[in-house]
């Protein structure tokens, strides 16, 4: 009979089976994979490269080099996705770096070359993206709107001092500046080379506006976020305008109350005093 037979024929064929996945398993544990997706995370040239994926029983190292200089490793023997490759970049921003995640074994023996994957190239001056500007102060009289862009500490250090970006890009760096009335009134644009914007606008009320960095001699990611929205306070002087207006309209009608209440008695008690003339003669009589 077929029946019986069947699972004792399972029976014979499940070590083998258990095996097979064994056997595709167990090589995996412990065999350093090769890194993929690259990717270079980098804002006012603070620079990290990160890739995929977890390792399991084996580690990273990464290396980097410019140019014609050796391959020089950064992070070693390390279980993390991601690099800090920082220092190294800022050292030239203007070179192209070369980086590449080698996978190898805990005790970091290996007999051939461990696998290992080229990130893309990286050129700081061209790749680093460019962080949210922040609106350092703005003042607006009248019609002139003035606005001043902080002018952000980069990750490059010279002399043992963190260079800005306006010392690290100097004329390749503009701001654009966009600024408002109301949703209605539609945006308006301003640039300018330096950080600070001097400008006229339509009318002495009050201006909501943002900038945005942009590097002129890029052809790809030339610009940065916006800034946070920030709006002037031409409104206060508006206010206090109406305010002192307000004030000289009723010290006006509190004058004007006052010298009819004193004519309105002086005319009184001079029109009693006719009456008490009028009398006089009677009661006299
Ligand atoms: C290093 O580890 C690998 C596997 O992770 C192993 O095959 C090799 O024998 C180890 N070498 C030494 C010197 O411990
Ligand atoms: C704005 O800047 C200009 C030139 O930099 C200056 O002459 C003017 O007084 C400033 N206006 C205000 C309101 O700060
Ligand atoms: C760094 O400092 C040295 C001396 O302190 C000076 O000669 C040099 O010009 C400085 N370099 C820069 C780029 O500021």
């Amino acid at each position: 009979m077929a029946i019986p037979v069947r699972p004792r024929l399972l029976a014979a064929l499940a070590p083998t089976f258990l095996g097979c996945l064994l056997v595709q398993v167990a090589p995996a544990a412990g065999t350093p994979q090769k890194a993929f997706d690259l990717t270079w995370k980098s804002t006012n040239f603070k620079t990290i490269l990160e890739w995929k994926p977890k390792p399991t029983d084996y580690v990273y190292n990464v290396e980097i080099s410019s140019g014609s200089r050796d391959w020089k490793i950064k992070c070693f023997l390390t279980t993390d996705t991601e690099c800090d490759l920082t220092d190294e970049v800022v050292q030239d921003v203007h070179l192209t770096y070369q980086a590449r995640v080698l996978s190898v074994p805990e005790n970091n023996t290996y007999l051939k070359e461990p696998p290992f994957t080229n990130a893309p190239d990286f050129l700081p001056y061209r790749d680093t993206k460019l962080g949210q500007p922040v609106i350092k102060h703005f003042k607006q009289k009248d019609t002139q709107l003035n606005v001043t862009v902080e002018d952000t500490q980069t990750a490059v250090r010279r002399n043992g001092t963190f260079l800005t970006l306006r010392e690290v890009f100097g004329k390749d760096l503009s701001y654009k500046l966009l600024y408002w009335r109301d949703s209605s009134s539609g945006k308006k644009q301003a640039n300018t080379k330096t950080n600070d914007f001097s400008i006229l606008v339509d009318q002495p009320v009050s201006y909501c506006f943002s900038v945005q960095a942009l590097i002129n001699s890029r052809k790809d990611d030339q610009q940065s976020p916006q800034s946070d929205t920030e709006c002037s306070d031409e409104w206060e002087s508006i206010m206090g305008e109406t305010l002192i207006i307000v004030g000289a309209v009723v010290f006006v009608l509190i004058l004007f109350v006052i010298f009819l209440s004193i004519y309105l008695c002086k005319h009184r008690k001079g029109r009693a005093g006719q009456k008490r003339k009028e009398n006089s003669p009677l009661r006299s009589a």
